[in-house]
């Protein structure tokens, strides 16, 4: 789990008179995806996407207890949702995620205007809990299940759209249970359970038939994918590494990634896959958490310091250009001067190419919350933005090492900057701004098209992101040409067409 921006994600889609939903989002990529799959299951069951929460008659909030910050937007929404729901009758109000899993019935107790609560084993209510709440019931389901039937879930509605047309999340095991003494996941999520690799790779396959490119592979510890069921004998799982050569293999398939792993869950053949599947990108986020190994004892992690250095030493080895991105915590129990010290080691050590950083918040109910030694707010506060000095120094020299040299953009769509420039990512993760070319970033005459994976040069570099340039000449090698010979659809807007248009880029 890493990239916990707090996102509002429309999915909008055509339609006229159905119903209209939209889903509010907080959390990790395993909350964005699961607002998808509620919303691909409302699509199928005849709703359809609204704008935004304004335009809804069904408003659903999916949200994430990882820190106490982010639990609380939820009580925050919920009291400027009364307003919401008051102005036209009819309107239905749900909450799902791990603040539902944790909260259930308490919060339909607690606020009145609210009609159902939804657990994170229970999507495939949601279309229920939805249309009893028109016929006036109102419900928490959160029952937790052992059973594979929530990955069974109905293939991408025509109507839907998600993460982007060449782009996917796939979920491959879901839930964890480690128990890191800080983390309220194993609480909210439950048990690890792996989901059948066939199921998987259909998936992988019928979202590379209609032209996705891009899979990222999604799961709490995500490369502990299947260890209790190969232990047990279950026939329907291989080894992680096997599932990425297996989804490697499908036509189409160029690009996949994997989060988030746990350092412990590295096996030989993880680490050499990383060498020998072309299409695994060069890049993995290895959660670290703390460079002190008396914090990491404390934390739970099942690892030292010193084996993060030699993990990440392997993966070098294995494929040398591979970007390491990390997840830290300070300010955890106890964590003293030399501790927060030793962190900044192995950040430098490693040369992270980025971090997510975070205070550490007490989760009720969780082994670190009843720790002595609480590290006061104001030192934990110096310590995270020491941390994030030195990080911005790092990604910052790691980006300028770059301009220069080439790389590929898979392109997601206009910058968040509102610059009209587009923007993207490598294969290493980075994100990177283009000129969009044309007057509307969407579909920039001339310009590469949200989805397109186009060649670049690296010609600036800040802190947050690199600047290219598309290479036009080299449409030939584009990676499109592979996607139509192997019998996919083209794309309508496509960057080679745009190629063709000249003129709108700076010519190499
Ligand atoms: N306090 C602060 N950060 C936390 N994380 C998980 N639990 C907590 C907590 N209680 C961080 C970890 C994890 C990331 C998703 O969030 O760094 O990897
Ligand atoms: Fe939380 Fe630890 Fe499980 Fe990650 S491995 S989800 S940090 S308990």
């Amino acid at each position: 789990m890493n990239d916990f921006a707090e996102l509002d994600d429309v999915f909008h889609v055509e339609g006229e008179a159905a119903p209209r939903f939209f889903v509010r989002t907080y959390g990790c990529q395993m909350n964005v995806h699961d607002s998808e799959k509620v919303a691909n299951l409302l699509l199928h069951a005849g709703w359809r996407g609204a704008d935004d929460a304004d335009a809804a008659d069904l408003l659903l909030i999916n949200t994430c207890s990882i820190r106490e910050k982010a639990e609380h937007r939820l009580y925050s929404d919920l009291g400027a949702l009364r307003a919401w729901k008051a102005e036209r009758p009819g309107r239905i109000l749900g909450v799902g995620g791990c603040v539902a899993q944790q909260e259930g019935d308490t919060l339909l107790r607690r606020f009145g205007h609210l009609d159902f609560a939804f657990g994170t084993h229970n999507l495939r209510l949601v279309p229920a809990l939805a249309e009893a709440a028109r016929a006036g019931e109102r419900a928490a389901r959160v029952e937790e299940t052992r059973s594979l039937e929530r990955f069974d879930l109905p293939a991408r509605h025509p109507a839907f759209a998600g993460r982007g047309r060449r782009s996917a999340y796939v979920t491959v095991m879901e839930g964890c249970d480690l128990f890191c003494s800080f983390c309220i996941v194993p609480h909210t999520r439950g048990r690890e359970i792996s989901r059948p690799a066939e199921g998987i790779l259909r998936e992988v396959e019928t979202l590379a038939g209609a032209g996705v490119r891009e899979v990222i592979l999604l799961g709490q510890t995500v490369n502990a994918y299947g260890r209790h069921d190969l232990r047990k004998g279950r026939a329907d799982v291989v080894p992680f590494a096997e599932l990425l050569a297996r989804i490697a293999a499908v036509p189409g398939i160029e690009r996949i990634r994997y989060t988030s792993p746990h350092p412990s869950f590295f096996d030989d053949a993880l680490v050499r896959a990383h060498g020998e599947l072309a299409p695994l990108c060069p890049h993995v986020h290895l959660p670290a958490q703390s460079g002190s190994d008396a914090v990491l004892a404390r934390m739970r992690r099942r690892y030292a310091a010193d084996d993060l250095r030699r993990l990440a030493d392997s993966l070098r080895t294995a494929r040398a250009d591979v970007a390491l991105t990390t997840d830290l915590i300070v300010g955890f129990p106890g964590e003293s001067e030399a501790d927060f010290a030793a962190t900044l080691a192995l950040v430098r050590d490693v040369g992270f190419v980025d971090s997510y950083s975070f205070k550490y918040s007490p989760r009720p109910g969780t082994a670190a919350a009843e720790l002595p030694d609480r590290v006061p707010p104001e030192q934990a506060q110096q310590r995270l933005e020491r941390l994030q000095a030195l990080q911005r120094e790092l990604t910052l020299a790691a980006h300028r090492a770059r301009v220069g040299t080439h790389t590929e953009v898979l392109v997601e769509g206009p910058s968040r900057k509102g610059d009209r420039q587009l923007q993207g990512r490598d294969p290493y993760h980075r994100v990177v701004h283009l000129p969009a070319g044309g007057e509307a970033p969407e579909a920039p005459p001339g310009g590469p098209a949200p989805g397109e994976i186009v060649p670049i040069d690296i010609v600036e570099a800040t802190p947050h992101s690199l600047l290219g340039r598309p290479l036009l000449e080299q449409a030939t090698y584009h990676p499109l040409r592979k996607v139509k010979e192997a019998g996919h659809p083209a794309d309508e807007a496509g960057w080679i067409r745009g190629a063709d248009a000249q003129g709108a880029h700076p010519r190499r």
